[in-house]
């Protein structure tokens, strides 16, 4: 790849969720992203033939511009749609700069869904965790698949936010007949080091969920519970 993800050497689960992925959906599935950034995930995913809908509400992810690095201060960044291109995977993604929690899911359907860690942001803190996360459930196709990889609280303040959660909590939003968990982990607090929005080495933990979406027959499941 020509370029690499301001995100590259963060820490993440996104080889379980490649592995799900190969297992429950079709080579030419359609994965939606959101928080797509720069693409640390579109562009494998692209790469490996996957059509990608990105969503992302910051702007200069998507278009670039300047940033503020760690070691090597202010530096141009190029974004994810210069980065589509230079990879010259562009024509397999669709790409849209808006609030995920502004968007019709039905916008966005697809196989699978990947988020990781965007949840947690404080923009999202205005509507309930939940929200967040049944419009992703509700994009996924019958038979497809809901990734999300996620923040677990490490600080007091964290303790009083839903959106730092834990696989356990989260797994509640997946209790209804047409979703199997089918995986769920969770790191240790580690050190990360300093990236771009976090100019100093800082301390995560970090949860995985992945579950599936089953076709069901609404009518015999009203039967059952009859
Ligand atoms: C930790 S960053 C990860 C970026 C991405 N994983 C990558 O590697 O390039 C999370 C991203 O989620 C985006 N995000 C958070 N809340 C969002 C929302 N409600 N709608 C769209 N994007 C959102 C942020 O702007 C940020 O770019």
């Amino acid at each position: 790849m020509p370029t690499a993800s301001l995100w590259e050497r963060t820490l993440t689960f996104f080889p379980q969720f490649r592995r799900s992925l190969t297992e429950e959906c079709r080579p030419d599935a359609t994965v939606a992203v959101v928080g797509a950034g720069d693409g640390k995930f579109v562009l494998p995913l692209a790469e490996a033939g996957y059509s990608i809908i990105a969503i992302e509400s910051d702007a200069s992810a998507l278009n670039g511009g300047e940033v503020l690095l760690p070691t090597s201060g202010i530096a141009y960044a190029p974004g994810l749609v210069e980065r589509m291109k230079g990879a010259d995977l562009d024509h397999l993604v669709r790409i849209r700069c808006a609030d995920f929690l502004e968007v019709d899911p039905i916008e966005m359907a697809a196989d699978a869904v990947w988020t990781s860690c965007s949840w947690h942001y404080s923009a999202n803190h205005k509507r309930p965790l939940g929200e967040f996360v049944t419009r992703m459930q509700r994009l996924v196709h019958p038979g497809g698949l809901f990734g999300a990889e996620f923040m677990m609280p490490v600080e007091e303040r964290h303790q009083h936010i839903e959106h730092y959660t834990t696989p356990d909590k989260l797994a509640r939003y997946f209790t209804a007949a047409d979703w199997t968990v089918l995986l769920t982990l969770q790191t240790e607090a580690f050190v990360e080091r300093a990236h771009v929005g976090q100019l100093h080495d800082h301390t995560h933990r970090m949860g995985l969920l992945l579950a599936k979406r089953h076709q069901v027959d609404h009518e015999e499941v009203g039967t059952r519970q009859r």
